[in-house]
């Protein structure tokens, strides 16, 4: 999960690569690099730590040239070290390379390059393909590339600089991210837009198994086999701001206050104007698979997976299909049971989640139906499903996942609906019901928002807290999950949710003195039950934060502090709830003096198993 940048043209190219590897330092960052080609030379200067690191190394030296690649690294294959930072060389210094994946094969291919005399300098699996590039080196630059790609196995986003070769980059890309930016005798690659958005918006989306050559003429792909390959511009429509922090202190806050935006874009043209139906007209699920649809698998990591839980209570609960929701590093190393009919939902922001694609491509490979819910056109899941739904959620920048959960969820509800509707479980008022409520929404999550200061203030509490809980019951206890990662991910305090019911057999006897506790109470028909719940832990002398909807101060006779979430549908509420719980964990995490978008030990696309 690195990022990758290369750039060739007459621009200042360690300007260009340094600027694109600061859009990509979600992607890795505990280390980072760039090779820089000029007449004939290649300068390598690579720093442990934050790209800073690499600025200020960077900042006493002259550096030009024409061609330049970078590399912001999440580790792997040993620890981050300058050593292990890349770019990395052959023996000769003749060739620099960069690498987003893992080269399966690395260590019997180390030994061989070791016997035939290479001298090894770094930790990583990256190395062995500089030196296998000098060992098949024959002066053809592409052929030799040809070549590695059959050499070497795994997942791989590659790119190569040559100082034979001064006028081109070479890139090749197997089973990780990578993209070409074209401009005007100017070329770019890297692993994800943001990087290039500055300078084009103009783009080749590389396929698994294709390579590109890059010069200031033109970009000329091809398969791995050599073959030339023709291939579609992509516009990109976003604009670079909209990548950007956009005045916030952190990507994070961004996203949160996003939310209204990313709601109203997901459900934009997917509601009939007369709200009698949904309009998922993207999909080629048609209403006989719909109706015949016996079981639901949902696959999905972290977040997303939170998200299926909530896709679960409502595909159950409206289209009465039995869901089972999976951890995709769970589900690809079982044998899964599929019924005649089972349709499997991957949940994926990325869309490039390792684990969450093995699992899509396990399933497909078993012949059966794979619908993506996913936030990156041109993902691999994207690409790979049969069906997919974007949530426009826009590039999210910060590690921990807000806006992508809310919009999964729009997704969800959406298609929910669609098939209980199609196979006349719901009638047309009750689908009018849920549509009005959901076209409700942007205007509710913005309401919300506005607990921010009252959060904030809560947060303080967080600063020496270690341990917390976050309770509820059906749809809450699932909202209560998501809460919980965002606070552990970000603030690093120990934080877990339970069933409300079930913390009488064995959590119980956790909850002393003090101990902050987070109650969602935001289900009309389990209010009561939950409140006795909450009386439980009170008695134990928790601090209590409730959340329940506006009108119901019942609860504040329970508890010691409450947040009110605007009315909607009992159903919808998840979408709220969440709400508040990404405020406090952002606001714990301020507090606390973490690097909330770049939280330790964590990135942000996980691009490896
Ligand atoms: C948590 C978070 C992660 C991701 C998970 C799956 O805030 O962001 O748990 O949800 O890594 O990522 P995607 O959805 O890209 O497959």
């Amino acid at each position: 999960m690195c990022g990758i940048v290369g750039y060739i043209g007459a621009r200042n190219v360690k300007d260009v690569v340094v600027g694109g590897l600061a859009k990509l330092e979600y992607r890795g960052y505990d280390s980072a690099g760039i090779a820089v080609i000029d007449e004939g030379n290649i300068q390598v200067v690579k720093s442990v730590g934050r790209l800073a690191n690499l600025e200020d190394k960077l900042a006493s030296m002259e550096i030009s040239g024409q061609a330049a690649i970078g590399h912001t690294r999440w580790a792997t294959h040993g620890k981050p070290s300058d050593e292990n930072a890349h770019p990395h060389q052959d023996c000769s210094g003749r060739f620099a390379i960069v690498h987003n994946g893992i080269v399966e094969n690395y260590l019997s291919l180390r030994e061989e390059l070791i016997a035939a005399g290479h001298q090894f300098n770094s930790e990583t699996d990256t190395e062995v393909v500089a030196h296998l590039i000098e060992e098949l080196y024959n002066g053809d630059l592409f052929q030799t590339m040809i070549e590695v790609g059959k050499r070497i196995r795994g997942a791989y986003a590659l790119v190569v600089l040559a100082k034979d070769h001064p006028d081109e980059i070479i890139a090749m890309r197997k089973a990780s991210p990578m993209i070409i930016g074209l401009g005007e005798n100017e070329n770019f690659v890297a692993s994800d837009i943001p990087a290039i958005l500055e300078y084009t918006r103009d783009i080749y989306v590389m396929e698994d198994g294709e390579m590109a050559v890059l010069t200031t003429a033109g970009v000329e792909c091809f398969t791995m086999d050599g073959e030339p390959v023709h291939k579609e511009v992509y516009k990109v429509t976003w604009d670079a701001v909209s990548a950007e922090r956009g005045g916030y202190p952190h990507f994070m806050l961004k996203e949160i206050h996003e939310q209204p935006r990313a709601v109203r874009d997901t459900l934009r043209g997917r509601i009939a104007e007369d709200f009698s139906r949904v309009q998922l007209d993207e999909l080629k699920l048609d209403d006989a698979f719909m109706k015949a649809v016996d079981r639901i698998h949902i696959i999905a990591c972290g977040t997303s997976w939170h998200a299926g839980l909530v896709g679960k209570a409502v595909i159950e609960s409206y289209a009465r299909i039995p869901v089972d929701v999976e951890i995709a590093s769970e589900y690809r190393y079982r044998r899964p049971l599929f019924t005649p009919n089972t349709l499997v939902i991957v949940i994926s922001q990325s869309g490039e989640t390792a684990d969450t694609l093995a699992a899509l491509r396990e399933v497909k490979r078993q012949g059966r139906r794979v619908l993506a819910i996913t936030n990156v056109v041109g993902s691999s899941a994207e690409r790979e499903a049969d069906d997919v739904i974007i949530t426009w959620a826009g590039p999210e920048i910060a590690v921990a996942s807000t806006k992508a959960y809310t919009t999964q969820l729009i997704a969800l509800y959406l298609l929910g609906i669609k098939m209980a509707h199609v196979r006349g479980e719901i009638g047309d008022d009750k689908v009018r019901e849920l549509l009005k409520g959901l076209e409700d929404l942007p205007q509710a999550t913005e309401q919300v928002l506005d607990t921010a200061p009252q959060l904030e203030r809560f947060a303080q509490r967080y600063v020496d807290t270690m341990d917390t809980f976050f309770i509820g019951r059906s749809l809450d206890y699932s909202v209560a999950m998501e809460g919980a990662l965002k606070l552990k991910e970000i603030s690093y305090i120990h934080a877990e949710a339970y069933a409300a019911g079930e913390l009488k057999h064995g959590t119980l006897a956790l909850i002393t003195e003090g101990v902050p506790v987070i109650a969602l109470a935001t289900q009309p028909d389990l209010y009561e039950k939950t409140v006795s719940n909450i009386v439980e832990v009170k008695a134990r002398g928790a601090f209590v934060l409730g959340m329940t909807w506006i009108g119901n101060e019942d609860l504040e006779k329970t508890v010691d502090e409450v947040i009110y979430l605007p009315k909607t549908l009992p159903e919808l509420a998840p979408i709220l709830a969440v709400i508040p719980l990404q405020l406090l964990a952002y606001y714990a995490a301020v507090a606390r003096g973490n690097d909330v978008d770049k939280p330790r030990n964590l990135a942000k696309s996980v691009t490896v198993e």
